[in-house]
C-alpha cells in the first residue's frame, strides 16, 4: 500500500461518515466532504483527528458544481499531499414515474450520482498512475445492477457509474490503480426516511413497520446493513490482499440480486 491519503465524498453522514471511522481506525488520513457548514464539517474532522490521531480536515462543496469539486480536490491536496485513495460516495435519491419525473432532479442526480465521480477520477487518477499505485471505489447500488419503477435517474446514474468504472479499470490496469464499485442494497442510513415513511402512509403502518415491510420487497435477508459494513469493503478493496480486483461490482445486497 503507497498512500494513507483518502477523499471521501459525501460523508458526513451514513456510509461515508461510517467509512471514515472504518478507515480512520485503521491509521488512514481522510478528506471529508459534504453540503454541512464549514463550522459543522470541521468539528466532525476534528473529532476524528482526536479519537483516532489522524490527520482529518472537511471541506464543504456541492459536487453538483464543478468549481466547487475542483476546490474540493485542491483542499484535498493541500491539507494531505498527494492523494492515493478516492472513494466517490455522495449522492441523493428521488423516486417517481418517469412520465412525471422533475427534469432539475433527473439532472442533479446525475450531477451529483455520476458526472462528480467522472471530475474526481479524471483530476485524480493521473497522479495515481505516475505514482503507480491508486485506488478508487465507487459507491454505485444494486440499481446499478438491476432497477426498480420509480428510479429513472437513480439507476441511470448508477447503471453509468459501473460502467464509467469498468472503463477507468482497463485504462489503469497496468499501473497500479484498480477501481472497483460497491453495490449496496437497503442500507441503514437517512437517504432511505422518505422510502420508509411513503410505504408507512401507502400501507397505514408505522416507520418500524415500514422497513421491515420495503425491506421484504426486495431482499431475503430481512434487515437493513450496517454502514460500516460497507466500509470495511472499502478498507478491503484497498489493502494489497485486493490487487488482481479491478473492474469489479461487488453487491453488498442481502441477496436482491440473486432472486
Ligand atoms: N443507503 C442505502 O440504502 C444505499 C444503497 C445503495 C447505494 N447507496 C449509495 O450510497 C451513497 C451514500 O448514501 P447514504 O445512504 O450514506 O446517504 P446519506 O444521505 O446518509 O449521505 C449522503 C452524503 O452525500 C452528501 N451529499 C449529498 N448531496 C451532495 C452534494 N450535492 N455535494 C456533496 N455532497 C453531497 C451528503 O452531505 C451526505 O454526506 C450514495 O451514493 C447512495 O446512492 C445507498
Amino acid at each position: 500500500m503507497n498512500s494513507d491519503n483518502v477523499l471521501i465524498t459525501g460523508s458526513t453522514s451514513g456510509i461515508g461518515l461510517a467509512t471514515a471511522r472504518v478507515l480512520a481506525g485503521r491509521g488512514f488520513n481522510l478528506m471529508l466532504n459534504g453540503l454541512e457548514s464549514g463550522s459543522e464539517g470541521d468539528s466532525l474532522a476534528q473529532g476524528l483527528q482526536r479519537e483516532f490521531g489522524v490527520k482529518a480536515a472537511y471541506c464543504q462543496a456541492d459536487l453538483s458544481n464543478v468549481d466547487q469539486l475542483n476546490k474540493l480536490i485542491d483542499a484535498a491536496e493541500t491539507s494531505l499531499g498527494p492523494i492515493g485513495i478516492l472513494v466517490n460516495n455522495a449522492g441523493i435519491q428521488f423516486t417517481s414515474s418517469l412520465a412525471e419525473f422533475p427534469v432539475e432532479k433527473w439532472n442533479a442526480i446525475i450531477a451529483i450520482n455520476l458526472s462528480a465521480a467522472f471530475h474526481t477520477m479524471k483530476r485524480l487518477m493521473p497522479a495515481m498512475k505516475d505514482a503507480g499505485w491508486g485506488r478508487v471505489i465507487n459507491i454505485a447500488s444494486v440499481h446499478g445492477l438491476v432497477a426498480s419503477p420509480q428510479k429513472a435517474a437513480y439507476c441511470a446514474a448508477k447503471h453509468g457509474l459501473v460502467g464509467l468504472s469498468k472503463v477507468a479499470a482497463l485504462e489503469y490496469a497496468e499501473y497500479g490503480v484498480t477501481v472497483n464499485c460497491i453495490c449496496p442494497g437497503w442500507t441503514e442510513t437517512p437517504i432511505l426516511n422518505h422510502q420508509f415513511n411513503e410505504f408507512a402512509k401507502a400501507n397505514g403502518v408505522s416507520f418500524e413497520e415500514a422497513k421491515r415491510g420495503l425491506i421484504k420487497t426486495k431482499t431475503p435477508y430481512p434487515e437493513l446493513i450496517k454502514p460500516e459494513a460497507i466500509g470495511r469493503m472499502i478498507q478491503f478493496l484497498i489493502s494489497d490482499s485486493a490487487d488482481a480486483i479491478t473492474g469489479a461490482s461487488l453487491p453488498i445486497d442481502g441477496g436482491w440480486t440473486a432472486l
